[in-house]
């Protein structure tokens, strides 16, 4: 006998900041990997857009307006996509957005609005989807933090801050789901291209490069590429049951010296 039943063939997934970079990543790799993926984020359009594109190669997508710093919003997303897919068997929380302020310089309003998104969004999507996952006995769970909780970053405090809560939130869930048959993971990736940071200006994103080099933080100029974290959010999930990737950090491979 098993330990674990495998897998269900049918494993329908959310995946909140679905509109841009990791998160539209992860919704085209796990849609590729045979999941129906429900996309959620501010810009439902684009969301709505990035789902027929899945469509249209074969997958199956359903996209819906999500703000994970409105309760409400969460509500309405998290039954959509249930009433669109099904019992959801996969939480992808990758939502996300970044303020290039010391903390002491920042407004504590701002400080709030990065807590809200990174970690009491991530809550909401929780407590919305994971009682249903501890009542069938499986599902995954998968917080895409950031190495900045391994390594701070200066000019990022809310957002190390943040980090730090969500990896301890889902430090703590691992202990309480076990035995649950429900895994939560942490994928904590290094610098990534994708919009993230993209609204600062050049003095601001000067100042920030500058403030990496004095810290030893920037060894190397690649980044990774979006899909490349989904690569690994989606090993994360198809990992056979009874097998549990809880913590994996993805960093952008230096480029090969010259011989
Ligand atoms: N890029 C990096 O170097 C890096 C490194 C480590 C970790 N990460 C993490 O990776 C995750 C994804 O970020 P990214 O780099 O892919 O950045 P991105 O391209 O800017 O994508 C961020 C996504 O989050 C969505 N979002 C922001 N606020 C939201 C809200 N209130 N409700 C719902 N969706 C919201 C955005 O969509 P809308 O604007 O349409 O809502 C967008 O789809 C974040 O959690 C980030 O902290 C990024």
């Amino acid at each position: 006998m098993p330990r674990f039943a495998p897998h269900p063939e049918r494993r329908p997934a959310v995946v909140s900041g679905a509109s841009s970079g990791i998160g539209a990543a992860t919704a085209r790799a796990l849609a590729a990997a045979g999941h129906p993926v429900a996309l959620g984020a501010r810009r439902a359009r684009v969301c709505a857009e990035l789902a027929a594109e899945i469509r249209e190669a074969g997958g199956e997508a359903f996209a819906h307006a999500l703000d994970v710093a409105d309760s409400d919003s969460v509500t309405a997303f998290a039954a959509a996509a249930e009433r669109a897919l099904g019992d959801i068997e996969i939480v992808v929380s990758s939502a996300g957005d970044l303020a290039a302020d010391r903390v002491h310089e920042l407004d504590s309003g701002e400080f709030l609005a990065q807590l809200q998104v990174h970690l009491v969004g991530a809550h909401r999507l929780v407590s919305h989807l994971v009682p249903g996952m501890v009542a069938r006995r499986r599902g995954d769970v998968v917080f895409v933090s950031s190495d900045v909780v391994r390594a701070p970053r200066t000019r990022m405090g809310a957002y190390v801050a943040a980090k730090n809560g969500v990896e301890g939130m889902a430090r703590a869930m691992q202990m309480e789901l076990e035995g649950t048959g429900v895994r939560a993971s942490i994928v904590r990736p290094g610098p990534t291209s994708t919009n993230m940071g993209m609204g600062w200006d050049a003095e601001t994103t000067g100042a920030v490069l500058e403030e990496w080099v004095k810290w030893g933080l920037a060894r190397h100029p690649c980044f990774l590429r979006p899909a490349d974290v989904a690569a690994a959010i989606t090993a994360v999930v198809s990992a056979p049951r009874g097998a549990h990737l809880s913590l994996v950090e993805v960093q952008p491979e230096a480029p090969l010296e010259e011989r």
